[in-house]
């Protein structure tokens, strides 16, 4: 490979020779990134002590026009996470592979790295996270949960000493995107997708925004930063939003709630942690349910901190670079006082609690026969479940036909399930439309 700067090689950053970075990816958040550090370079100069450079950049495809001049990019990027002539490696290139097997070349070859990979650090997190630290080098990934959202950092250090009780996040901005068309414009789903692909919000393959798939590597992310163990991700209970309709966004509003797919990480009344990623109804007043558009949030109960939320854009170059560029401020300043910030607990097979333990409220929408004893024939369904029902909305629709929309008290998840089956066999009940986990 060619020299990658003008600098000759020394042994490490000084006064005399920059950070020497090179990016994997130039896509969204890779020309981001490219961009910031290069406007801001006084700033970051400043608030390390030592000037940074990107030197080369890593691409797969070498006929695509670019803004930049074509020596600064190379397609061999197992010869570049190696080079002599790089100190960080910045993986922004998404997926499992070849992202893993660079980022473990990189550590192996004694680089520092950053990445903003979720899939990567949910799935092998435990592994190279340890590789990092057993080798003093940085692994730091700030950008893989919430965009521009300072929130791994401080789940690592300023809020570690306490037992958090409950997490939910607003994790993938793609679907709340969608999410918040569809409630406040009557927005189409599939337009609503395209207006995120084409800002640059959604994933290579955007069925990772909407099947919940992204959301789910985010929660695993939180819930591994908290509790210090990587979460089995076939353990984690996922459902996207492709089940929610319009119909049932305007009930919700009509009974004081709104709509979002979030990440929950909580302890059940058995010490033990349940992880899962669903569309939920969430009141009007919750912190949470002002969370619109690209937003991302992530609110906690701790046990000493109490309520805290974390907001801001969750997706998109500029938010996503200033979580690559703090986390490459932090590399900086750990070279220059000969530190490391990988030392956190990140072990294996954290034990998990099934869905079906979960005690929740449940939101139901059924179209039913609008009859006399209907009402009565469903709540001694309900009733011999255990399941109690807290509140009701009912509307008459053409052709003798009606539409009621349950909210149940707190119930066993499994009861809750086993009543719908009793109630959908009912003869007035023509269908049930939809069901959904009601939080906060
Ligand atoms: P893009 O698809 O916009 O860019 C991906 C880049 O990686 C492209 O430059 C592409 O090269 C390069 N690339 C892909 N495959 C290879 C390969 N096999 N070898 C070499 N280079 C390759 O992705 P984003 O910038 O959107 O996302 C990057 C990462 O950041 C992902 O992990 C994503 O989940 C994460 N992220 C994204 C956010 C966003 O808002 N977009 C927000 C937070 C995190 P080429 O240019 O030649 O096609
Ligand atoms: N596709 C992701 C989202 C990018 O929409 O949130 C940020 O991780």
């Amino acid at each position: 490979m060619p020299s990658l700067s003008n600098q000759e090689p020394s042994s490490s950053p000084s006064a005399d020779r920059p950070v020497r970075v090179a990016l994997l990816g130039f896509g969204t958040v890779g020309s981001g990134t490219y961009r910031m550090v290069k406007d801001n370079q006084e700033e970051i100069a400043r608030k390390t002590g030592l000037a940074m450079e990107i030197v080369k950049i890593g691409i797969k495809d070498e006929t695509k026009k670019r803004s930049l001049p074509s020596s600064l990019f190379t397609t061999d990027l197992d010869e570049l996470v190696v080079s002599d002539e790089i100190d960080v490696v910045v993986e922004l290139i998404g997926g499992e592979e070849p992202a893993a097997g660079l980022v473990e070349k990189a550590l192996l070859a004694k680089k520092h790295v950053v990445t903003a990979n979720k899939e990567l650090i949910a799935k092998h997190g435990s592994r190279l996270i340890t590789l990092a630290k057993d080798s003093g080098l940085d692994l730091h990934f700030e950008a893989a949960v919430g965009g521009g959202i300072p929130v791994v950092q401080p789940l690592k250090h300023q809020l570690a000493g306490n037992d958090v009780i409950k997490m939910m996040g607003i994790l993938n901005g793609t679907t709340n995107y969608i999410l918040t068309q569809m409630a406040t414009h009557g927005a189409d789903f599939a337009d609503a997708l395209a207006e995120a692909q084409q800002k640059g919000y959604a994933e290579a393959d955007p069925t990772n925004d909407v099947d919940g798939i992204d959301t789910m590597y985010k929660t695993a992310i939180l819930a591994a930063i908290t509790f210090g163990k990587q979460v089995p991700l076939e353990q984690i209970h996922r459902e996207g939003i492709r089940k929610v309709s319009y119909a049932d966004i305007h009930a919700a509003q009509m009974l004081g709630y709104v709509i979002k797919l979030l990440g929950i990480v909580e302890e059940t009344k058995e010490g033990v942690i349940m992880v899962r990623v669903h569309p939920a109804l969430i009141p009007q007043t919750h912190q949470l349910a002002s969370v619109n558009d690209v937003y991302n949030a992530i609110w906690l109960k701790g046990d000493f901190v109490g309520d805290l939320m974390f907001s801001g854009r969750g997706a998109g170059a500029d938010p996503t670079a200033s979580a690559v560029v703090g986390d490459l401020i932090d590399v900086a300043r750990n070279i220059k006082m000969q530190g490391s910030g990988s030392a956190i607990p990140y072990g294996q097979d954290m034990p998990t609690s099934p869905i079906e333990e979960l005690e929740s409220r449940y939101y139901l929408r059924l179209t039913v026969e609008d009859t006399a004893g209907t009402l009565g024939q469903i709540a001694t369904a309900f009733g011999r479940r255990e399941v109690g029902l807290a509140a009701m909305e009912m509307r008459t629709k053409v052709g003798g036909l009606g539409e009621i929309v349950f909210l149940t008290h707190v119930c066993r998840e499994l009861d809750f399930v086993q009543a719908i089956g009793e109630v959908g066999r009912l003869g007035c009940i023509v269908s049930v439309n939809n069901w959904l986990r009601v939080e906060g």
